[in-house]
């Protein structure tokens, strides 16, 4: 794959993902994602969801309101600091950001007065004159109350962490945490990006899978590094290749004034090179500081044990729930010779090989005829599984056809019903994988599954 669009016009016949409002001509760079889309998504922040919090007694999730108190977008900077350098074209009326048409030409970016003009960079598009630079704030604004203009000016959350930052206090007390504790949030976030683009890699409404982790200053940097490691090997353990991904630190520009270290974990995105896909930042005392100074609560901790009094530092650990699912399809999608048989009409069979957590359809059920006794058996299968498993039940085509369906969306396992199962009480499970049959009864189907998935 050299390109993203293999995997956009997958995504969309397949199911999983489509251009937003595609009726009326779409929305630029927003998404709504399918049946198999919303089952995958939900299956990478289950995933993630039991790897960060529920595995681990000292953390805590939440899930804070997406309308705020303005206050707290002043304290954490964004009002004053969220902004993209933007430059006009002022031929075309193109918009671009500053800082990736320098890096595009090698350059560091530098915005002091004059050092854009300096850098005398023409539009990429026709070649015209660009504006100087203009600071863009990327937060969306909107307003709370019955009659417009005599409302408060809220914003939607630019990201999850000051939503858990201002409930810092609230869960330290009410779950009687000690440092270190953490607390995640899995929720939406939203971004009026200047340049949005490259499929669901860069949204203006996305979703963040985000830890804040508070420790105590002096134990700051060693936790900075465990949550690069539990990172990491999140990802290789549902399936990414090692070489796809790597660690970049940020270099002094990219990091905020605040930050005592940042890194990103990057993904080797087809046509695009790495890429930013999560990270951890080691963020000093600086949100819990300046809650405190902005709210007037006081925001130290008291620990009991030595008597000592401090305001906890920051090791956040932060992914994309969109850019995350979409780097698992891109990670699981092959194309391979035809290996359906005789029946293989295609020179091309795409095989999904997702990890099987992932997978949104778990066992499908595959009848090799719609007639009554089949069917009937069939049915009682299903819903013997269903209720622990995602099943889906495809009576159509030829069975190859139906392996094929099943194999390029990911499932794991295809249960055939036949005319044989009438008989001896069994059914061929089939592997996506190894494409093995092996003849299962029907009364220890499920243990016979949950063992599967057990592994
Ligand atoms: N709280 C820290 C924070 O928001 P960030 O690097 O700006 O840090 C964290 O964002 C993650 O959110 C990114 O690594 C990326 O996965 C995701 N993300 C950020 N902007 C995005 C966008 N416009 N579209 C999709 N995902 C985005």
């Amino acid at each position: 794959m050299d390109s993203l669009d293999t995997i956009v016009s997958f995504a969309k016949q397949r199911g999983f993902i489509f251009p937003s409002s595609e009726i009326y001509g779409g929305l630029s760079s927003c998404y709504d994602y399918g049946p198999l889309g919303a089952m995958l998504k939900d299956n990478v922040k289950k995933s993630w969801w039991k790897t960060m919090v529920q595995t681990r007694n000292e953390v805590e999730g939440i899930q804070a309101s997406i309308l705020m108190h303005p206050r707290i977008w002043e304290a954490s900077g964004h009002v004053g600091g969220f902004s993209d350098p933007l430059v006009d074209c002022k031929s075309c009326k193109k918009r671009f950001r500053a800082d990736h048409l320098l890096e595009a030409k090698g350059i560091k970016p530098d915005f002091r007065p004059g050092a854009w003009l300096d850098a005398k960079i023409p539009c990429p598009e026709c070649s015209g004159e660009l504006t100087d630079v203009r600071q863009f704030n990327l937060m969306f604004k909107t307003q709370m109350g019955v009659i417009e203009g005599e409302g408060n000016d809220l914003y939607l959350p630019p990201e999850t962490a000051q939503g858990t930052y201002v409930n810092f206090l609230n869960i330290q007390q009410t779950m009687r945490k000690k440092i270190p504790f953490g607390i995640a949030q899995i929720a939406k976030a939203f971004r009026n990006e200047i340049t949005p683009g490259h499929f669901t890699f860069r949204t203006r409404e996305f979703e963040q899978m985000e830890l804040q982790y508070f420790v105590h200053p002096h134990n700051a940097a060693e936790w900075y590094e465990k949550w690069k490691a539990i990172k990491k090997q999140w990802y290789l353990s549902l399936g990414i290749k090692p070489e796809s991904i790597r660690f970049r630190d940020h270099d002094e520009n990219e990091l905020a004034h605040y930050a005592k270290a940042a890194v990103d974990i990057e993904y080797n995105f087809p046509g695009m090179g790495f890429k930013e896909l999560g990270g951890v930042h080691n963020r000093g005392n600086w949100d819990l500081s300046r809650h405190q100074e902005f709210s007037g609560q006081n925001h130290e901790y008291f620990d009991q044990e030595t008597g000592e009094k401090y305001i906890p530092h920051i090791v956040e650990n932060t992914d994309g729930a969109d850019r995350a699912t979409l780097v698992f399809l891109l990670n699981a999608y092959e194309e391979v010779e035809a290996r359906s048989g005789e029946d293989a009409k295609h020179e091309k069979e795409v095989v999904l090989r997702l990890h099987k957590d992932l997978a949104p359809i778990k066992v499908a059920i595959l009848p090799l005829s719609k007639k009554e006794p089949l069917q009937k058996l069939s049915e009682e299968i299903q819903s013997k599984l269903w209720y622990t498993y995602q099943t889906q039940y495809d009576e159509t085509g030829s069975i190859g056809k139906r392996y094929r369906r099943q194999d390029s969306i990911g499932t794991p396992y295809c249960v055939t019903v036949d005319f044989d199962s009438l008989e001896d009480k069994k059914v061929t499970v089939r592997d996506r994988d190894t494409m093995e049959q092996e003849r299962v009864a029907i009364d220890e189907l499920k243990d016979y599954i949950d063992e599967k998935f057990a592994s």
